[in-house]
């Protein structure tokens, strides 16, 4: 198969384009999932997660403890969220929380239909953050709160709640400002005492992180 482009792409572009390829052969679609995919694109919405990203939310989302809560920070089309509740699966004693600043979103990902046991939220996840509780999974999926302050996320994850964190890739933006913040971020994760972490260099670059269930001995 060949594809062409009307303009040359940055290296970025062609660097996710050569991520995405290698992936997407290996990665199936649950029925749910597509459906939220064809939603993002009635919806012209282009930031929803890639199905590699997708499918490691599904996994975890499934590995949740008993009356486990689960938070998604950015719903944005609803893509994820439609991975998260695929690997909840016919469970009912998880909750999944989804919140979203932008209302026309909110609106468009609250007329789908979702099993009984997702809340959707509708505002700024820097002023709800506090007052949703802890959560044993937690997908920070929003480009402003990636780049402010840990503490709040951190907060809200349970001892042993783990911490997935999408389009943390160094290259991943062309903007040096983002990629200012960009590392940033990534020195707070990565230097946060209460957090184990591993780099996964595939799709556009995540982050995974579990919070210790004990304080560190260092
Ligand atoms: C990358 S998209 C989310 C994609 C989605 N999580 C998925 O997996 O398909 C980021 C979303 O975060 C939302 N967002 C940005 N700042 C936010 C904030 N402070 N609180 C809640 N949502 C926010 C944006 O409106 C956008 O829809």
């Amino acid at each position: 198969m060949t594809v062409t482009f009307d303009r040359a792409l940055t290296a970025a572009e062609v660097e996710q384009l050569r991520r995405s390829t290698d992936a997407k052969g290996a990665v199936r679609l649950p029925p749910d999932v597509g459906a939220a995919y064809e939603r993002e694109s009635l919806l012209g919405f282009e930031k929803s997660s890639r199905p590699e990203a997708g499918a490691l939310l599904s996994v975890l989302a499934a590995a949740v403890p008993p009356h486990g809560r689960v938070l998604e920070i950015g719903t944005g089309a609803g893509v994820g969220l439609a991975w998260i509740t695929h690997g909840v699966g016919a469970r009912d004693d998880v909750e999944v929380v989804s919140i979203e600043l932008d209302g026309e979103l909110a609106a468009a990902v609250a007329r789908a239909r979702w099993p009984r046991w997702v809340r959707l939220v509708e505002g700024d996840a820097r002023e709800a953050l506090g007052r949703l509780g802890s959560f044993d999974l937690l997908f920070l999926d929003a480009p402003g709160i990636k780049t402010q302050g840990l503490s709040e996320i951190v907060a809200a994850l349970r001892p042993g709640g783990v911490l997935l964190v999408d389009d943390m890739a160094p290259d991943n933006v062309d903007d040096p400002a983002w990629r200012d913040r960009n590392s940033a971020m990534r020195e707070r994760i990565f230097g946060d005492p209460l957090l184990v972490c591993a780099e996964l260099t595939y799709s556009s670059g995540l982050i995974l992180a579990t919070r210790r269930t004990h304080a560190s001995l260092d």
